[in-house]
């Protein structure tokens, strides 16, 4: 698998990721073992980097991914682990109803990154990402939150997920290390990043973006998706075509479009079916033109570029 330098970092990351967010799948056994079936597929397949949360099946993919190291620790030194925290999910506190909500306070966070240290089985993330941000975040505390974290050790490098670029200068304006990446969602569907200068601030950076949920309605009806069925079938009909010329299938086509762009965009693969898992790294080979791209944008906007 082609591999990647992380933002200004020695880590060599594979060019895609592996997703880990639904390993466990509903914590059944046989989904447990799917879900290692999985892991075992990405790494016999050149994926070296997996991406967590802290509530990815409310800790369960950590602690999945956890009993793997456990049996494997040579593992550790081979694989860069990433996770993330900072999304609390509603509960009851001291008896009143707590909402679910967002919490950068130092003491969540680091509380977070040890509670995954443990479900992981390790003592170190490679990456720790702050997960969507918190309305109220104060760029003192998380600055100083960072710090803690690298000089004990818990965490080598850091990052965010889900940030607009002034809040990205916001963060780094007080970090004492630099942010490696943002994760954020781009796929043909969602195309933010490419218009509100996230993309534009990870090529002037150096920046690794990290795509989540790189297929987006192209595999499946994505979360937020305001398409009509005139738009969805004109993006499948571009789709099938490019993916005739190519000889491949149309989600090859979905990743070899967030490929093209020259921000090197790093996608998360989150299958958990191991032929889908092998088959991505297809996408890497593609000749795939400048002319494929913009066709493909024309037929998920309906209408050419101005
Ligand atoms: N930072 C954030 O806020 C955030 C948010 C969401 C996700 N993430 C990260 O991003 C990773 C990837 O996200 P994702 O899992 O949503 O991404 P994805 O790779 O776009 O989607 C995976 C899903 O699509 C299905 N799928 C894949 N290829 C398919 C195909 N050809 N036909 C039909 N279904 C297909 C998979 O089913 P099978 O498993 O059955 O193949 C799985 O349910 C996650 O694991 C997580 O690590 C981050």
């Amino acid at each position: 698998m082609n591999k990647i330098t992380i933002g200004n970092s020695r880590l060599e990351s594979s060019r895609f990721i592996y997703g880990c967010m639904r390993i466990a799948g509903d914590n059944s056994a046989s989904d447990r073992d799917k879900g290692k079936i999985a892991i075992q597929t990405a790494l016999d397949n050149g994926y070296n980097h997996f991406d967590h949360a802290d509530i990815y099946g409310n800790g369960e993919c950590e602690s999945l991914f956890g009993e793997l190291l456990a049996e494997k620790p040579s593992l550790r030194e081979q694989i860069i682990l990433t996770s993330k925290a900072g999304i609390r999910s509603k509960s009851n506190e001291h008896n009143s109803y707590a909402p679910k909500r967002y919490d950068f306070s130092q003491r969540y966070l680091i509380n977070s990154v040890e509670a995954s240290l443990k479900r992981l089985n390790t003592d170190y993330l490679d990456m720790f990402l702050l997960h969507r941000p918190d309305y109220l975040f104060d760029v003192e505390e998380v600055a100083d939150t960072f710090a803690l974290l690298k000089a004990s050790g818990k965490v080598r490098h850091f990052g965010v997920s889900n940030f607009k670029p002034s809040q990205f200068d916001l963060l780094q304006s007080k970090a004492s290390m630099p942010l490696l990446v943002n994760q954020v969602e781009i796929n043909i569907h969602n195309i933010d990043t490419l218009l509100d200068g996230t993309l534009d601030q990870c090529q002037q950076h150096n920046i690794t973006p990290i795509a989540w949920c790189p297929l987006g309605g192209v595999a499946y009806s994505a979360w937020g998706n305001t398409f009509t069925p005139e738009d969805e079938s004109r993006i499948a009909q571009e789709l099938a075509q490019q993916s005739k010329k190519h000889n491949c299938s149309p989600w090859q086509i979905a990743l070899a479009w967030l490929l093209k762009h020259p921000a090197n965009i790093c996608p998360i693969i989150g299958s958990t079916t191991p032929e889908r898992i092998i088959a991505a790294k297809q996408a890497l080979a593609l000749d795939y033109s400048r002319e494929d791209w913009y066709r493909l944008l024309e037929a998920r906007n309906g209408q050419p570029v101005p």
